[in-house]
């Protein structure tokens, strides 16, 4: 069974009443703090809090309690009614821990709404870190006016599976695009002087039977993936706190597991943050503790038992647990605060510009969205023509994913009371009707269907110049979907709209990939994913042209599901939503299958055309790559080549640099890109990094990352499997320890001159 916040928190009373009261009341000891002073490091404050805590404050310091009310739990007088709370320590200055969800805005009170962001695909579709740092920034901003010091965000937990319901919190299959966006997310966020994590540490890439499901797999493939992409946003994000996921990983719990923890994270990555559970990921005390857990997230709601409470202390006493282990949990979560700034810039309640954060949200959907098919350049729109736009409750909203996740708009939640009412949903729509914005832009008449009666829906397709028939998939925390097709009828809806009318526009909303056995009979295909805030201006500014399509798909998009590694996923499903889990769930999940190769790599290893190739998107114009160097010196691997608009309009690319590194059997990786806007005709001269991290194999013998000797193959793609621009280097071999990876963030891309 899934764990959702509706369990009863028996003792979450007791637990604040026992800590949080006493400490809340208790006076300042009229001691100088010297912790205060900002000219410290982060280190040094905490460790001088750090040697004036008792050891009940220590205590309290490593468990957050539920910070919500639902289902009549009994909140803390301090709590703001959302995902974790930890009651000040007043007699050291320390405030209260307020933690939020997530990576799309400020998910909880609902009541009080915040600005959503459009999905983590749609952030990472735009490949621009400028606008994941900006969204983050934005939400905290929110966050901070609204009284939170912790932002459960910074989701990079790979695709694997176009099924899985929470790829819309995540930044797609690749772990240098994943890890680039997240960790720019997570600054973002930082820079509002909040906490951001980074989740869900790891492999936790199916949510069916999560709390349980051991996902297998090759260390040193997980290495060269999923963990490389939490490596990538680590250095770059920096993140205070990373969330150990529900799943185990190859048997162990990720939050009980020695090697993820405390060898690759705290010791191979020098990872100086603390490590906080999942809601209800807690299995152990001491175990945990031993292996790197730093606090427990309310376990007094979701775990069988508060573990960092009475059982650690018991395993302190026996010495099982060595006191400086404690001392060390207390001062990694003092450290992120204050290199946070938590101290220095208490969140307080103040108000918030929604106006101003709408317009990142729109930013971030018109980066972001990926226009997928354009035939005889139907798009853009024109003013003069008349518009019938159909489904998708395009005259209320555009769709939200669920779960804790889930932002409500201050306006409320535009169609509500769909299915599912409760966990994982509601089910809620942001309040930004396309058909408005499209309205505001159309001359010739603009006309609706709900598309429910599918006949009346093509009848009013026949009557117009162009329909625009919006279709949705809603997928949520919790579950996966079980399978890639439209859920109800909307793949007869769009059959007969297209029928009707040869100017058919489809936009989706949805999670990710899904089948479209309507693609050839439809004349333009729009990837909307979940919208955000300001979902409706920005899908019609992209059908009018007031601004270019620039998304390329941080996913490929699989044809059907035989071409996944996984064709099925037992027990997947949500009945609530008409789609019954069929089978048992599995207890493990065989990531060997694809290791390391996830998305585009297992597709070209296994010789698979998908519909649409990882970094594909189409634009209003087209560009060309000509001039194409690699380059080596000191063993650093750059590209340079000149791109050119081609097309009658402004526009923007996103040229790709692939490698191959050498030996049989190989695939490429994306090693870095560049995202350019350009003027008609106007070229640009570019040059690109390969990435080092790229460039390595994981050797789980040696424990090293190994850049093999020979020819490495270079190629310059408008997507993965679409190429213009190809030479060979070659490379001496090098080498380095599991704990030396190159430091810094890379610099993707450099314009070097305008033509
Ligand atoms: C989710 C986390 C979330 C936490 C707190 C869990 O169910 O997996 O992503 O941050 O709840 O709401």
């Amino acid at each position: 069974m899934a764990l959702h916040k509706t369990r009863i928190a028996s003792l979450i009373g007791v637990a604040l009443l026992a800590f949080g009261g006493t400490c809340a009341t208790a006076n300042a000891s009229g001691d100088a703090r010297p912790w205060m002073n900002p000219k410290l490091s982060p280190d040094q404050r905490a460790e001088l809090v750090l040697k004036a805590m008792t050891q009940d404050e220590k205590f309290r310091l490593i468990r957050v309690d539920f910070g919500d009310t639902e289902n009549g739990h009994v909140m803390a007088p301090g709590a703001l009614g959302s995902a974790g709370y930890g009651p000040a320590i007043a007699r050291l200055g320390l405030p209260a821990i307020q933690e939020s969800d997530a990576g799309l805005g400020v998910a909880k009170p609902h009541k009080l709404g915040a600005t959503a962001l459009p999905s983590g695909l749609a952030t990472a579709a735009s490949f621009d870190p400028a606008v994941a740092y900006a969204g983050g920034a934005m939400i905290a901003s929110e966050a901070h006016r609204r009284g939170f010091n912790v932002m459960l965000a910074g989701g990079v937990d790979l695709v694997r599976d176009p099924r899985n319901g929470r790829n819309f919190e995540y930044a797609g299959e690749d772990p240098l695009l994943a890890g680039l966006i997240a960790g720019n997310a997570i600054a973002g966020i930082q820079s509002q002087h909040l906490v951001s994590t980074i989740k869900h540490y790891a492999l936790n890439d199916l949510e069916t039977d999560r709390t349980t499901l051991s996902a297998n797999i090759d260390r040193a493939a997980a290495r060269e993936s999923d963990l490389l992409a939490f490596e990538i946003a680590i250095a770059t994000g920096k993140p205070g706190s990373v969330m150990c996921s529900y799943n185990r990983i190859n048997a162990v719990y990720a939050c009980e597991d020695d090697w993820l923890l405390n060898q690759v994270l705290k010791h191979d990555w020098h990872y100086p943050g603390f490590v906080m559970s999942d809601w209800g990921a807690v299995h152990s005390g001491a175990k945990s503790a031993l292996a790197g857990l730093d606090q427990e997230s309310a376990g007094e709601t979701f775990d069988k038992e508060v573990y960092f409470d009475q059982p650690l202390r018991a395993a302190v006493a026996s010495g099982e647990v060595p006191q400086s282990r404690i001392d060390d949990m207390a001062q990694r979560i003092l450290r992120s605060l204050f290199a946070a700034g938590v101290m220095d810039h208490p969140a307080t309640q103040s108000t918030i510009d929604f106006a101003a954060d709408r317009k990142v949200a729109q930013r971030a959907e018109e980066a972001g969205a990926v226009l997928l098919r354009n035939q005889d350049a139907l798009l853009p729109l024109s003013a003069a023509q008349s518009v019938a736009v159909i489904g998708g409750h395009a005259d209320k909203g555009v769709l939200t994913g669920g779960g804790s996740s889930a932002v409500q708009s201050p306006q409320g939640n535009a169609v509500p009371g769909l299915a599912p009412t409760e966990w994982p949903g509601p089910r809620i729509y942001q309040p930004s009707a396309p058909l408005a914005a499209i309205q505001q832009r159309a001359h010739g008449t603009v006309s609706y269907a709900s598309g429910e009666d599918i006949a009346a829906a093509a009848k009013l397709a026949a009557q117009a110049k162009v329909a625009v028939v919006f279709v949705e998939q809603w997928a949520a925390e919790s579950f996966d979907v079980p399978h890639l097709a439209l859920p109800g009828n909307q793949d007869a809806l769009v059959e007969a709209v297209a029928k009707a009318n040869p100017h058919t526009i489809v936009v989706l909303e949805n999670n990710g990939p899904v089948a479209m056995p309507w693609l050839d009979r439809v004349g333009a295909v729009l990837e909307a994913w979940y919208p955000g805030a300001a979902g409706g201006e920005a899908i019609a500014r992209l059908l009018y042209g007031e601004v270019d399509p620039s998304g390329r798909l941080p996913v490929t998009w699989p044809r059907d599901e035989s071409q996944l590694p996984r064709p099925a996923i037992p027990g997947a499903g949500l009945a609530a939503i008409g789609l019954p889990p069929q089978g048992q769930p599995a207890q493990d999940v065989d990531y060997n299958i694809e290791g390391a190769d996830v998305g585009y790599r297992w597709y070209q290893r296994k010789q698979l055309e998908p519909l649409f190739p990882f970094g594909y998107g189409l634009t209003y114009t087209h560009f060309d790559y000509s001039s194409f160097v690699p380059h080596v010196a000191n063993g650093k691997v750059t590209a340079s080549f000149t791109v050119t608009n081609r097309g009658a309009r402004a526009g923007v690319d996103v040229p790709q640099l692939y490698v191959t590194l050498p030996g049989s059997n190989r695939v490429r990786r994306l090693a870095g890109w560049c995202r350019v806007s350009l003027k008609p005709g106007q070229s640009v001269h570019l040059t690109v990094n390969a990435d080092p991290r790229l460039l390595v194999d994981f050797d789980g013998k040696s424990q090293r990352w190994q850049q093999p000797a020979g020819d490495y193959q270079l190629q310059l793609g408008h997507s993965a499997t679409s190429f213009q621009g190809e030479s060979k280097l070659t490379l001496a071999a090098a080498a380095w320890a599991a704990d030396a990876s190159p430091a810094g963030v890379p610099q993707p891309c450099v314009a070097d001159r305008t033509l």
